[in-house]
């Protein structure tokens, strides 16, 4: 039996619901795993607490801070246990309109979950393809998770997810890595 995921995703202008649903085909069409969407927006956050895989969707807004759902919520996940859950997040952002915040909801986000006991996965290299100068969201040098931007490099988009959808089912457990 395939496993099931989790994604919750707050999305304001759609970006990140429209990213919500290409991970959701993405990982479907590879048959090892069923995803199930929720909008935060229309969630008890409670729900997260059902699945042993998370993939957590936000954008970043108003310089920095969390897209309105997740604000909303937030407190909210004081109250959630997410211990030993494995949680991958990606975050939705403008590099160019905000270079000094690009996805910095992704780190708020992820740094929360950590202290809810949930343990990261799918963190994303900072290749050439990126121009921005400062993410809260970097750490060690890499994102903590898939950094989208659909307002200035939609093309790479579907690419990304690809690649990311990989890791993330590696971090998972749910497939195995092919040797080089
Ligand atoms: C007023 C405003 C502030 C924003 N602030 C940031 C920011 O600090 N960092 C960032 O990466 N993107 C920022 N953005 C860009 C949004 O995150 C981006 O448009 C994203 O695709 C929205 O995703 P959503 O439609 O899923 O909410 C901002 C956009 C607006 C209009």
């Amino acid at each position: 039996m395939s496993a099931t995921i989790g994604l919750f995703y707050g999305s304001t202008d759609g970006a990140g619901a429209t990213a919500g649903e290409l991970i959701k085909t993405t990982i479907e069409k590879t048959g090892l795993a069923t995803v199930e969407l929720h909008d935060v927006a229309y969630t008890d956050l409670k729900e997260m607490e059902r699945y042993s895989y998370l993939i957590l969707g936000v954008s970043t807004w108003n310089i920095g801070l969390l897209q309105d759902d997740w604000e909303y919520k937030f407190d909210q996940l004081d109250d959630i246990d997410l211990t030993g859950k494995l949680v991958a997040l990606y975050g939705m952002g403008d590099q160019y309109g905000y270079p000094d915040s690009y996805v910095d909801a992704m780190e708020t986000l992820g740094a929360k979950v950590m202290e809810r006991g949930g343990e990261p996965a799918g963190f994303w290299l900072v290749d050439d393809s990126y121009e921005f100068e400062y993410s809260k969201a970097v750490i060690d040098g890499v994102f903590v998770g898939l950094a989208l931007d659909d307002d200035n490099q939609s093309h790479l988009t579907e690419e990304r997810v690809q690649m990311w959808v990989e890791i993330v089912l590696e971090d998972f457990g749910l497939m195995v890595p092919v040797p080089a």
